[in-house]
């Protein structure tokens, strides 16, 4: 693998699966590896430009569960609050720390962090892209499912960093995925130009939430606005509304059909509470999966490649 993971882009589908197979693995064994620490002496630091409950913990406990150290590092309180450049911070850094791990919110900033840094850095979520929620969310589907060939995937929403993530990985691993999403909220455009001339998978997109939740195997939803749109919620909440995941649109998908959201969720906007609470929900152990995620990237970054 890459030394990075800043995108789903740089990894194979045989990554992915091992990854997934990884994770499920601490996830299935994970009273017989409670005493496997193979970071032991290892630090990973965490820069989180913007709020987290679920990657930050995740992250941190399972570096903590494999032995190693954890510095959670507010932006605020660094000189990169005044302006020390990411040029040299990403070099300073790189000599205390094994990884990095950072939250911001343009791709440009991490991929400059990336490029200035000789230790891995991992993407928590910018603007453009969540990775490693993606591939702890195709884990969960394998989980429920035993595999991911042959699903359909349904995004209804926001054409977000998540949704771009969702088309990043549909292109690497071949999954069928339609996303509905109103007209001046589609996806990045140039990623589902990339994910077509250069993936196996079949990405469609539509306006029609009806469409995407037909037949589908999982329906996947997140915020209407994204950290950084605040200004924009209210607006966003009346043009949205058709978006909306209730009973009426699921059951237009298949009667199995998992509810997925990557959480934090706003209840009654992109999600009615009896569907989040329902019984198709997957959304508890989908939160719960980031951190046997973690733990394999975290073993894959930090001592597979070193092999
Ligand atoms: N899903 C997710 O990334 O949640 P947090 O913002 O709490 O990390
Ligand atoms: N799209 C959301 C995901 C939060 C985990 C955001 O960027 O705020």
């Amino acid at each position: 693998m890459e030394k990075d993971i800043l995108n789903l882009w740089d990894l194979k589908k045989s990554d992915c699966n091992r990854l997934i197979e990884r994770a499920l693995t601490f996830k299935r064994d994970r009273k017989s590896l409670s005493k496997y620490r193979p970071l032991v002496g290892k630090s990973m630091g965490l820069l989180f430009e913007k709020a987290s409950t679920r990657t930050r913990i995740s992250f941190e406990t399972a570096m903590n569960q494999l032995g190693g150290a954890t510095i959670y590092l507010n932006p605020k309180d660094t000189q990169l609050s005044r302006n020390e450049p990411i040029k040299d911070t990403a070099r300073v850094l790189s000599g205390y720390l094994d990884i990095l791990v950072v939250r911001t919110y343009s791709q440009k900033i991490i991929e400059d962090m990336a490029a200035w840094a000789s230790i891995p850095v991992i993407n928590a979520l910018t603007d453009s892209y969540h990775p490693c929620q993606i591939l702890s969310d195709v884990m969960t589907i394998v989980e429920k499912f035993d595999t991911y060939e042959g699903l359909t995937v349904a995004w209804i929403g926001d054409g977000n960093n998540v949704a771009n993530s969702w088309i990043n990985i549909s292109a690497i691993l071949g999954l069928n995925l339609i996303l509905a999403c109103p007209e001046n909220y589609m996806p990045d455009p140039e990623i589902i130009k990339k994910a077509r001339n250069e993936g196996c998978g079949n990405i469609k997109l539509t306006t029609d939430p009806v469409q995407a939740a037909t037949n589908a195997d999982v329906i996947n939803t997140d915020v209407w606005a994204s950290m950084g749109q605040e200004s924009q919620i209210e607006a966003r909440k009346k043009l949205f509304k058709p978006y909306q995941v209730n009973a009426s649109l699921v059951a237009h998908a298949k009667k199995h059909a998992a509810i997925m959201h990557c959480l934090p969720a706003h209840r009654d906007e992109e999600i009615t509470d009896d569907i989040l609470e329902g019984p198709n929900t997957l959304v508890w152990p989908q939160a719960e999966n980031k951190m046997f995620m973690h733990k394999a990237v975290l073993e894959e970054l930090l001592i597979e490649s070193d092999r």
